[in-house]
């Protein structure tokens, strides 16, 4: 029960658990299932990044670019209370929020990721990501962090 001493090792360990996870169940399933690539048509037409599949190796990319870049304003623990929150209003979401987790959309969540808060109705503090407009794989992976955030309480 180490874990339960700081927030910050919590999430740590359910991201792993959530890394595991995703390795064991998740990657069978998705080959087993349609190969057909429909959704890519529909769904996607809006936005160059969404739904792509996450790998490992993105998962990892994008663990590090949420502490090096996210975490200033949106805080290690997600709460929206980096050191760098002080003086936005709004002020960075706070992924804990269960009102707001239930209403985004996946597709929003990337795209404001990538194209900044203001190409998605929201604040222009809300930075936008260019360079990780060529790796969908990594802006599903920070979207799936940031869904993790919100199942924790
Ligand atoms: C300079 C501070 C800052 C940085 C750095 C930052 N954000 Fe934000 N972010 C904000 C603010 C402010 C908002 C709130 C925008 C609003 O609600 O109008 C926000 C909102 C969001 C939202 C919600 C968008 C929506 O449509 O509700 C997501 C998702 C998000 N940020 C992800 C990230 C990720 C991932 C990173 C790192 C790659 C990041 N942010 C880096 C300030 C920041």
């Amino acid at each position: 029960m180490n874990g339960m001493k700081r927030a910050v090792g919590v999430g740590v360990v359910m991201l792993f658990a959530g890394l595991a996870l995703a390795c064991g169940g998740g990657e069978t399933q998705a080959g087993g299932g349609g190969a057909g690539g429909a959704s890519a048509t529909g769904e996607a037409a809006g936005t160059a990044v969404t739904g792509a599949e996450i790998t490992p190796d993105a998962r990892q990319e994008a663990q590090q670019i949420y502490s090096t870049r996210c975490a200033v304003c949106h805080g290690a623990e997600g709460y929206g209370d980096g050191p760098g929150a002080g003086g936005l209003d709004p002020k960075p979401r706070n992924y804990h929020d269960k009102a707001w987790q239930d209403s985004v959309e996946d597709k929003e969540i990337e795209s404001a990721i990538v194209y900044g808060g203001a190409a998605v109705g929201r604040s222009p503090a809300m930075v936008a990501n260019p360079d990780l407009g060529s790796k969908p794989a990594v802006v599903a992976a920070l979207r799936e962090i940031i869904r993790n955030f919100g199942k924790q309480q």
